[in-house]
């Protein structure tokens, strides 16, 4: 099969590699129609984890069963699927408490909880950026799509990661109806955390970023655009909430975050979060951060520690809550608003490419481009 594979920093190829087959009973086999490049991808496109060279990439996943596992009950060939992009067990204690990021049988490193497709130090699974994918625990890791899924892809792939890591920024955040909420990061995941607080019926929505194509779709939606690199994000927001700051706050960016002009700071959004939500505020983080990043241009990150400013964190009596977001907590809820129009997550869609593509892709992605805000490919080719 062809399949997308790291082949080291800034560089993946299209190659050939050995079908992806039924390898345990409880598997199920998928022709993949169409699966993203997400956010996470980059931190491991560009070198800054632990990514193995010749592993497939490509972790936000949906297509048909094509081959079913002898144990598999549920799922049935010819299904159109999607899967989270956490890979869980479904009976350990994490799953049983519904905390599937964090799936205690899936990582073979007894160090590790939770597991993923074409993930670094996520297990030693390969990823969907290909036309076949191995779903391990087929039963639980695949959501049975609506008959019209097929042609709203774009729409429902969504499920696999991004809308729902979205949501769960606002639920970390604890957002309620009629509160105010300031979100860094306007790539996909900002831009759905955005979604769902329009969802929760926040009363104002600030997304900050500096790029003015990722900007205007947020405001598509209703959010109030906050460009940091024309003044301070912490005063424009103190501006517009009569110097309280938000009720909530999100962290879409994770340990890659920069300043307007490139740099980087690990520490950037999450102390700008501290002073730009009230006293009391609660904040959710679900942008990526490593415990280790050897190339980080902070000394202390290198070890995975930032400069937190803990003090006034600690004045406000703030809260925070982070990590994998556990897709399976949320994925059917949100398919029911797709399929009855009340959530259309495709909006930030700009390209759909066929597999061939997928190196372009990752480039123009990687470097925010204007215009390049999701990136959509076909491995089956079909538009
Ligand atoms: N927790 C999870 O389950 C989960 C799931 C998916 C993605 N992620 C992570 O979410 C993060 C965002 O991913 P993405 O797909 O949206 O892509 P992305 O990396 O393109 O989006 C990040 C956006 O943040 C902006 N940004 C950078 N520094 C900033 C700053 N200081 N202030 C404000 N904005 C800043 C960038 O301009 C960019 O538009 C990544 O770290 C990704 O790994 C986490
Ligand atoms: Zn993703
Ligand atoms: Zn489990």
């Amino acid at each position: 099969m062809k399949a997308l594979v790291y082949e080291g920093p800034m560089t993946v190829s299209v190659e050939d590699v050995p079908d992806a087959r039924i390898e345990r009973p409880t598997d199920v086999l998928v022709k993949i129609t169409t699966t993203n490049i997400c956010g996470s991808d980059l931190h491991m496109y560009e070198g800054r984890t632990d990514m193995e060279t010749g592993r497939v990439l490509g972790h936000e996943n949906m297509g048909e069963v094509i081959a079913v596992g002898e144990a598999v009950d549920r799922v049935k060939v010819g299904d159109m699927v999607c899967m989270p992009f956490n890979i869980a067990c479904g009976f350990c204690e994490n799953c049983d408490k519904g905390l599937t990021a964090f799936c205690l049988t899936a990582n073979p490193d007894p160090g590790m909880a939770g597991a993923a497709y074409g993930f670094a130090d996520m297990g030693p699974y390969n990823g969907g950026q290909a036309e076949l994918l191995r779903v391990p625990w087929g039963d639980v890791n695949c959501l049975i799509l609506p008959p019209e899924a097929r042609e709203r892809q774009t729409d429902y792939v969504m499920l696999s990661d991004i809308f729902p890591t979205g949501w769960h920024a606002t639920e970390l955040a604890h957002l309620r109806p009629g509160e105010t909420v300031v979100i860094f990061g306007a790539g996909p995941v900002g831009l759905m955390a955005a979604l769902s607080a329009t969802l929760k019926s926040a009363s104002k929505i600030f997304v900050v970023d500096r790029h003015p194509d990722r900007l205007a779709l947020a405001e598509q939606i209703g959010a109030i655009p906050i460009d940091d690199s024309k003044a301070s994000p912490i005063e424009q927001i103190m501006e517009q909430t009569d110097g309280l700051g938000a009720d909530r706050g999100c962290e879409c960016v994770g340990y890659q975050a920069h300043d307007p002009q490139g740099h980087e700071h690990p520490n950037m959004t999450l102390n700008n979060l501290v002073k730009s939500v009230r006293f009391t505020g609660s904040i959710g983080v679900v942008g990526v951060f490593v415990p280790r990043d050897p190339q980080s241009p902070d000394p202390l990150y290198k070890e995975g520690e930032v400069a937190f400013d803990y003090g006034l964190f600690w004045f406000k009596g703030q809260s925070i809550g982070n990590g994998q977001c556990n897709v399976k907590a949320y994925n059917r809820e949100l398919m029911h608003l797709i399929q009855t129009g009340k959530a259309k997550p495709s909006w930030i869609v700009s390209h759909e490419l066929p597999l061939d593509q997928a190196p372009d892709g990752y480039e123009h992605f990687d470097r925010r481009d204007d215009g390049w805000t999701k990136v959509v490919l076909h491995p089956d080719g079909a538009r």
